[in-house]
């Protein structure tokens, strides 16, 4: 398919924009490739790029396209003042539609990267040899569908489960640093590197007795130590495959290192540890805080936000730490949130033009009764047409607090329509 490079001047109503001059998380749009329908949509365009990329062989627009074209413009507050209350109910049903698609999309890749853990993991448990082509597989696909829609990848690590830990955080780390790395402006073949470290970080884990690597109470301070050879054994078993870069082998070994020069095994400091390793590590701390454990609940996602903050200097640098906030959402999609009306409601998607309004997936009015169907509403765009009621979000809450199941919402709600057991 022909390709080129046009000005936004020059575009047309009827031209299919396969690719913009700038990521598509930072702008309005939300999906990728969509063929321009509206003077609307041609204005916005005009106001958001300067240059964008159009395929010459135009497609007749099918429901897919459509779709696309009525989620478009939707993040709230690209432009307030335009359509009306209906209208954006429509398009917000749209939305859902397309996230939910997303949503189905990333939840296979993740069942693909789970198979893969599972096997990776017991090959290196029995000294076996370790697949790396798969692992590149696995990775690629993910860069793949994080770049498309890291919201609804952002969304799967949030729904946290006690068993199939390792294998679980193995993947939510590779999910996080590839997201987080993609909002730092990595390329797709530097993501591909971060995420195959990513994905491989805790590898050598599969190394350490299962008495000390589960232990539910204090480790004594020998047990500490076998647990902290598991970066240099992880590093040793992936260097010897010989076909894994040294980006990727230094986020095996570097991971547990701190800026502060009290970490191991090496016991670097400051910027001796590359950027690609400490976004790394950000990504393990904050998803191990906030993961649910045999022994212990994890904290909230907003608390861990928090707790990753008050780290920041010694472990990470202030810097990262606040570009990984920005990344994740002070809101967090997938996090459980209170509305100031009282309102109960799961948070899909990141809004970088409005980071404190995100758009949520009502679950129960302020009088504690569920919504059904439960309905996507912008905070933003709600705040404008609803002056009654507060929109604001008030909290962060526990779902575990107010019996509110994530793993059977997510069944039923987002994943086949609750018609397939989903293991996540
Ligand atoms: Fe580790």
């Amino acid at each position: 398919m022909a390709r080129r490079r046009m000005d936004v001047a020059d575009l047309e109503i009827g031209m299919d924009v396969a690719e913009l001059d700038r990521p598509w998380i930072d702008s309005p749009f939300l999906f990728q490739g969509f063929v321009v329908q509206t003077a609307d949509e041609l204005e916005l365009l005009r106001e958001t790029c300067r240059y964008v990329y159009v395929d010459d062989d135009r497609r007749e627009e099918d429901a897919e396209d459509r779709t696309i074209r009525l989620s478009i413009n939707m993040r709230p507050q690209a432009n307030p003042e335009r359509g009306g209350a209906e209208w954006r109910r429509i398009a917000m049903e749209e939305r859902r539609a397309g996230f939910e698609r997303e949503l189905q999309r990333m939840h296979a890749v993740r069942e693909h990267a789970r198979g893969y853990v599972k096997n990776l993991m017991q090959d290196v448990r029995f000294g076996r040899a370790i697949d790396t082509d798969r692992a590149r597989q696995v990775v690629t696909e993910m860069v793949d569908t994080i770049t498309a829609q890291p919201d609804a990848a952002l969304w799967l690590t949030q729904l946290k489960q006690a068993h199939e830990y390792t294998a679980q955080h193995s993947i939510n780390v590779a999910v996080l640093s590839i997201a987080f790395a993609a909002h730092l402006g990595y390329g797709p073949e530097q993501l591909k590197l971060i995420g195959l470290g990513a994905l491989l970080h805790d590898v050598g884990k599969m190394r350490i007795p299962p008495s000390i690597l589960d232990k539910p109470g204090r480790l004594t301070a020998q047990e500490f130590e076998v647990i902290k050879r598991h970066p240099v054994e992880g590093y040793e078993i992936v260097k010897g495959t010989g076909d894994v870069p040294p980006q990727s082998l230094e986020i095996i070994r570097y991971h547990h290192e701190r800026v502060s020069g009290r970490g191991y095994p090496d016991g670097l400091r400051g910027d001796q540890i590359s950027t690609a390793v400490l976004l790394t590590a950000i990504c393990d701390v904050y998803d191990a805080i906030t993961s649910d454990r045999v022994y212990h609940h994890g904290i909230p996602a907003d608390q861990g936000l928090n707790a990753m903050y008050q780290m920041a200097p010694s472990d990470f640098g202030r810097e990262l730490v606040q570009e990984f906030i920005k990344c994740v959402g002070i809101y967090p999609v997938g996090s459980l949130v209170e509305l100031g009306n009282g309102a109960i409601g799961v948070v899909m998607t990141r809004d970088p033009l409005n980071r404190l309004r995100p758009v949520v997936m009502l679950l129960r009015d302020s009088r504690g009764r569920d919504y059904l169907p439960r309905r996507f509403v912008s905070l933003a765009a709600q705040a404008e047409l609803d002056h009654e009621r507060d929109w604001t979000v008030r909290r962060v809450v526990d779902a575990r607090q107010i019996g509110i199941d994530m793993h059977a919402l997510a069944a039923d709600e987002l994943l086949s329509g609750g018609h397939q057991v989903v293991h996540i």
